[in-house]
């Protein structure tokens, strides 16, 4: 039985339409049923859409300050969606502990840095600015502390000499789309923890391709 998926977006899209790629595969053991945007016109919402996947927009601005109401309405559109795992994916707004808790252990999220370095906002800005050699992605379960809660999967990248933010950024989002799908699967098989060094740092193959993840 596939384990039922939620995806929330503010944005772009490209980690959720990585979840939906892995989903086509019959063997894959979750199926994403629903993408929720707080953003009308996240360029997600299209790309959920063509997948034949309901994109719903619960936009956050007609609820003014109040969180809570919002994300009441976010968590009445997974529940009617028998939703089991939620998969924040650029899902840029901070969430309530009233929210969290209610899906504690079993809402996941990607965030752009190796946790539990650089966690929050500008995290490539922030990796070149601090000198770093190695930078990634971890996928990792979502607590009240921001970007705390238990690593799931990371994968590694080079620091290079002329990197820039844009640059960087792009190596890392493609180890993002590589791990969140693996990340899920594990977690949706009940598998323990997976990581995924990436081929560029440690010249490994994955470790799905080695038969570990
Ligand atoms: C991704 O790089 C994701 O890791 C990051 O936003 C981007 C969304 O891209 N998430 C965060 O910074 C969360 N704090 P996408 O919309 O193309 O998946």
């Amino acid at each position: 039985m596939k384990r039922r998926v939620g995806v929330l977006i503010s944005g772009r899209g490209s980690n959720m339409a990585a979840l939906l790629d892995a989903a086509r595969d019959p063997d894959y053991p979750a199926e994403i049923v629903l993408v929720i945007s707080n953003r009308p016109h996240a360029p997600g919402m299209a790309l959920a859409s063509q997948a034949g996947v309901e994109a719903r927009a619960i936009d956050h601005r007609r609820f003014g300050t109040d969180r809570a109401s919002h994300e009441t309405v976010i968590d009445a559109a997974l529940r009617d969606a028998r939703v089991e795992i939620v998969c924040l994916a650029g899902y840029m707004r901070l969430l309530t502990p009233s929210f969290v808790g209610a899906w504690q252990g079993q809402m996941l999220n990607i965030h752009p840095s190796l946790l539990p370095a650089f966690p929050g906002l500008h995290t490539h800005e922030r990796a070149l600015a601090a000198g770093v050699k190695l930078h990634g992605c971890t996928v990792h379960l979502v607590t009240d502390a921001m970007d705390q809660g238990t690593i799931l999967a990371q994968a590694a990248v080079p620091v290079l000499a002329d990197d820039d933010a844009d640059r960087l950024a792009a190596r890392v989002l493609a180890e993002e789309h590589v791990i969140y799908p693996l990340a899920l699967r594990a977690f949706a098989e009940g598998r323990p923890a997976v990581s995924a060094p990436a081929d560029a740092v440690l010249r490994n193959p994955l470790p799905n391709e080695r038969g570990l993840a």
